[in-house]
């Protein structure tokens, strides 16, 4: 019998968008709470939380205040322990987002350190240097940070600190002993309250050697990720989460991690999923990747081939919170294929139609729906873990249409406008297509919903059999029934016409049409399709075949 986890189907909530409960236009745990039968009727196995932690917002809450509380705005412990025990009753296991890269400017630690002054030991849980020029008001490097800006910030007293990200997130010290122990301490605080497992963000990220002198820029650009970068997939991150991984085994069962891992070598990637470490790491190749057999059989191959390596099970996500929903990456354009240099081409396409409002080019709202079916079904069948972002069993669209005053991306705020950033796949969802924020809470959302959400409200799709949501529960339903007596071995692609992947799981296959036009139809009895099947395979369609 597999690990339960390594084939789980995780639901990613974003709990400030998720329900709100009382009626203050952000989502909240007890709205959660309120909609775990929605949760259980859809078919999953576990849910993830994004942070719900106290937090200034300054990044949607991956800015941490306080790592053992919740944000007052959204709930309390005792409402944590609620949902936890009705998600468990209902039998799903439930994962919190841990952010142990940075925390916020407003941790009782970084505000210790600014207090404390240049060269006391509270700056050391943090990486503060002096700057360069004369009075040292140039920041130690010319390093760009992820949001846009300076990695560096300056602080009165005239030193600088270091952000990967926004300056509201200032980057740990991992060599400070402190540090390790406040995670520890972190890890050990949910567990005992029942959580089953975390998700790391910026897994790759921790260890840092800033020894002088530090690269340039231009420099850095040239250092691949590994050993000899200063702070991207250094060797040291392995023996963080070799220890975490002892704390993680103290229990019963053992609490399961999946690491947020940006590493392109996939051998590199899989060092992160090994047992003695997280366990799992996502895979995020198909965030990037074209509605496209060849890109889809490759990034599959190669994946599989790293969980086998690495013992462990391999990931599947088409949306998340930071990218563009795949109903509208995949209504648009094909990017033409890259050169494996970042960002890859179908980022830029979407970055620059985001820019435009959504409008340029025009987005092909039926086509990308039918391939985002196709796509979700095609990974359903395959070894390993799925995780799929909230709202995306309603098929919804990315919200491209955003007024500058309701963004709330510091990508948007810090290259000033030059990127419009992610809050368009975190508009709150639609559960009713009636009320003040279709029934997501009974105040104004704290992102606008456009007129269309409508259409895609749970109660809308949960009266008709042939909605996206009803498609999800059929196919969630049918995945745990085929799953039975599947092992991640049994995986074999079959022979298939251009354009067409085919995979057989035992007597289970998969089929997967990417092209424009109809193919004949395989033999065998149809167990679900992504579209209306009649004498062909459509065009952009994934039918699952019982031979
Ligand atoms: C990755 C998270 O998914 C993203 O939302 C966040 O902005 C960065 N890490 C920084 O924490």
């Amino acid at each position: 019998m597999p690990n339960s986890w390594k084939t789980d189907v995780v639901y990613q909530i974003y709990p400030r968008s998720f329900a709100d409960a009382n009626g203050d236009g952000l989502g909240d745990l007890a709205g959660i709470t309120s909609r775990v039968g929605y949760l259980k009727d859809l078919g999953i196995d576990a849910v993830w939380l994004s942070p719900f932690y106290p937090s200034a917002l300054a990044d949607g809450g991956y800015d941490v205040d306080d790592y053992r509380d919740v944000d007052p705005r959204i709930g309390t412990l005792e409402g944590f322990d609620e949902m936890c025990a009705a998600l468990h009753a209902a039998g799903l296991k439930v994962i919190v987002d841990i952010v142990p890269n940075h925390s916020s400017n407003r941790h009782r630690w970084f505000q210790e350190a600014l207090a404390a002054g240049p060269g006391s030991a509270a700056r050391d849980r943090y990486i503060f240097r002096d700057g360069k020029g004369p009075n040292g008001d140039e920041p130690p490097t010319d390093w760009k940070a992820n949001f846009g800006g300076s990695t560096w910030t300056r602080v009165p007293d005239g030193q600088w600190y270091f952000h990967l990200f926004a300056p509201e997130q200032p980057d740990w010290n991992w060599n400070h002993p402190d540090v390790h122990r406040e995670f520890i301490d972190t890890i050990r605080f949910w567990s005992d309250r029942g959580v089953d497992g975390f998700r790391i963000d910026v897994a790759h990220g921790l260890a840092k050697d800033f020894t002088e002198p530090l690269p340039t820029a231009a420099e850095l650009a040239l250092i691949p990720a590994g050993p000899n970068h200063p702070f991207h997939d250094r060797d040291e991150v392995d023996d963080i989460y070799r220890e975490w991984r002892r704390v993680f085994n103290e229990y019963d069962p053992p609490r399961f991690a999946v690491g947020e891992v940006w590493v392109e070598i996939p051998e590199r990637r899989g060092r992160y999923a090994q047992p003695d470490s997280l366990g799992q790491a996502f895979n995020f190749d198909l965030l990037r990747a074209n509605f496209s057999a060849g890109e889809f059989r490759e990034i599959v191959a190669e994946n599989l081939e790293v969980a086998s390596v690495s013992g462990s099970s391999s990931t599947w996500v088409l949306s998340n919170h930071d990218v563009v929903r795949h109903a509208s990456r995949y209504g648009l354009p094909l990017a033409a294929p890259g050169d494996g240099s970042f960002p890859p081409p179908t980022l830029k396409r979407d970055t620059a139609w985001l820019l435009t409002g959504g409008v340029n080019p025009p987005e092909d709202t039926a086509l990308g729906l039918r391939r985002a079916k196709a796509a979700t079904q095609f990974i359903l069948g395959l070894p390993g873990s799925a995780y799929l972002y909230q709202g995306e069993e309603l098929g919804l669209r990315e919200v491209a249409q955003l007024d500058a005053a309701a963004r709330q991306d510091p990508t948007f705020l810090r290259s000033e406008g030059a990127d419009v950033g992610r809050d368009g796949c975190r508009v709150p969802l639609p559960w009713d297509d009636h009320g003040p924020s279709l029934g997501f809470g009974s105040g104004k959302p704290h992102l606008p919903q456009p007129e269309w959400f409508k259409g895609y409200a749970v109660a809308v799709e949960e009266a008709d059999p042939a909605s996206t949501l009803s498609f999800y529960k059929e196919a969630l339903r049918l995945r745990s029934k085929l799953l039975q007596g599947v092992t991640d071995e049994d995986f074999a692609w079959l022979e298939a016409p251009d354009g067409v992947l085919a995979y057989a799981r035992g007597t289970w296959q998969v089929w997967t049409n990417f092209t424009d036009v109809p193919v004949d139809l395989p033999d065998g009895a149809i167990l679900l399709a992504s579209s209306p099947v009649s004498g062909l395979l459509p065009r952009a369609t994934t039918i699952w075949l019982s031979k």
